[in-house]
């Protein structure tokens, strides 16, 4: 599937994004190192940092939010309706033309 990603400098990336492979969104901004290297995904995934936080611009059905990542939202900086937890979205083919744009960085 295709995925817009906007990076934290403003920056507009159109990726592919493969739905075979188990990967979360956090995982897709690693792989195409949409991100510095230490700036995401640092808790490894696990709904526990907020450094994959983004912004959902495109107006897809996302899956609700666990009561995990509802929690970590709850403390995390810069957050809008519109966050979530990169590492907690799933690659679908649902997603496909999902449009996000990376938080800021955290501290
Ligand atoms: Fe830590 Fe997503 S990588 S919350």
């Amino acid at each position: 599937i295709k995925l817009k990603i906007v990076d934290r400098d403003g920056k507009l990336h159109e990726v592919d994004a493969p739905t075979d492979m188990n990967m979360n969104l956090m995982e897709v901004v690693r792989s195409y190192e949409l991100a510095p290297e230490g700036t995401i995904g640092i808790c490894g995934g696990m709904a526990m940092c907020a450094s994959c936080q983004c912004y959902v611009k495109s107006d897809h059905q996302l899956p609700e939010k666990t009561d995990d990542e509802e929690a970590m939202l709850a403390e995390a900086f810069f957050v809008k309706d519109n966050s979530r937890l990169g590492c907690q979205i799933h690659i679908t083919d649902d997603l496909d033309g999902l449009e996000v744009e990376l938080a800021p960085e955290e501290g």
